[in-house]
């Protein structure tokens, strides 16, 4: 069931969006070389909890940090850790949920530590702009699938592929609601966009296969070549005034 949200819940989505931007500021100012993903994710638990959010991964599904954090060939729902030190050169995918006042924004960016080969910069760079032509296609009465195809065929023209596994969400009082945003798909296909629908686009490119290996901590995904991935998301709201961006 898709739930659609009044202006007043859009406007409390915008504020728990605006924390999630925050905090993926603040990682980006203080990630380094030599940093541990754990203390990534206690300055981005106790960000949120200073600002009287609650970081909504904790505990989803028994999730156990407050962020995922996902290295290189990592793809989604890497657990911080004390034992994975960032090394110069890799991507790192940072993927924040905050709830603030019944509501949940979620984002996620990768960033690129010290001296990144330039495959690995098109990679990320590629998915940032794979999230932005999604965005192209959003808008009242457009078809899902127009979302799913525009990014797909980016990703794809420059080499790329797609995760088919994990799909961005339509997000609310829930962190995963109705509808499902795949990452790929045909133009013309799936449920009509409708004003007072927030949605998470958010694409997960990989340089090599598409196809993954789940890990044996029952959250880590990584590509089953073992190539990096990327991811880049953001939370997006469908009203009266156009397309809103809640977490940029
Ligand atoms: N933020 C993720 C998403 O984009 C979900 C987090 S999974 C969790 O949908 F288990 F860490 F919560
Ligand atoms: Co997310
Ligand atoms: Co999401």
């Amino acid at each position: 069931m898709i739930k659609i949200k009044t202006m007043a819940e859009i406007n409390a989505m915008r504020d728990a969006s605006k924390i999630v931007k925050d905090t993926l500021d603040l990682i980006e100012s203080k990630i380094q070389v030599g940093m541990t993903t754990k203390e990534l994710d206690t300055i981005a638990h106790d960000y949120i909890i200073s600002v009287g959010g609650y970081p909504a991964c904790l505990g989803y599904y028994g999730f156990p940090a407050s962020t995922c954090i996902s290295v290189e060939e990592m793809v989604v729902h890497g657990i911080p850790s004390d034992d994975v030190v960032i090394k110069d050169g890799q991507i790192v995918s940072v993927d924040i949920t905050a709830l603030y006042n019944g509501f949940h924004g979620d984002a996620a960016r990768t960033f690129m530590v010290g001296n990144v080969s330039s495959e690995k910069r098109k990679l990320v760079e590629v998915t940032k702009e794979c999230f932005f032509k999604g965005l192209d296609a959003v808008g009242i009465g457009a078809p899902i699938g127009n979302i799913g195809h525009a990014i797909q065929t980016h990703a794809e023209s420059n080499g790329f592929s797609v995760v088919r596994d994990f799909v961005g969400h339509g997000i609310g009082v829930d962190m995963h609601e109705d509808p499902n945003i795949p990452n790929f798909g045909h133009k013309g296909t799936g449920i009509r966009l409708k004003e007072g629908m927030v949605i998470c686009i958010e694409p997960m490119i990989n340089m090599g296969t598409h196809k993954l290996d789940f890990l044996s901590d029952g959250w880590g995904v990584v590509t089953r070549d073992r190539l990096p991935s990327a991811h880049y998301e953001n939370t997006v709201a469908i009203t009266e005034d156009g397309v809103e961006v809640l977490t940029l």
